[in-house]
């Protein structure tokens, strides 16, 4: 199982985490990405057909915005650090 949630308070709209896994990242109007699969609530499981794309998206972030875990997020994504 696998969640993944935006810090948009980190997130500095550089768009690599939507070319890498757009099934997953989108941008709201300033450019910060979100988690299209429950509107970056971390609540929603990442299907497993997109894990690479996740991974791929989570080692390209220059911020290290985008937070994974196996647990959800319920909306806070600096619940685990
Ligand atoms: Fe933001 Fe990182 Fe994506 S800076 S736009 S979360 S790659």
């Amino acid at each position: 199982m696998k969640y993944t949630i935006v810090d948009k308070e980190t997130c500095i709209a550089c768009g690599a985490c939507g070319a890498a896994a757009p099934e997953i990242f989108d941008y709201d109007d300033e450019g910060i990405s979100y988690v299209i699969l429950d509107q970056n609530e971390g609540t929603a499981q990442v299907p497993e057909d997109l894990y690479d794309s996740l991974e791929e998206a989570h080692e390209g972030c220059p911020t290290e915005s985008i937070k994974i875990s196996e647990a959800p997020f319920n909306g806070n994504a600096l619940k685990y650090e």
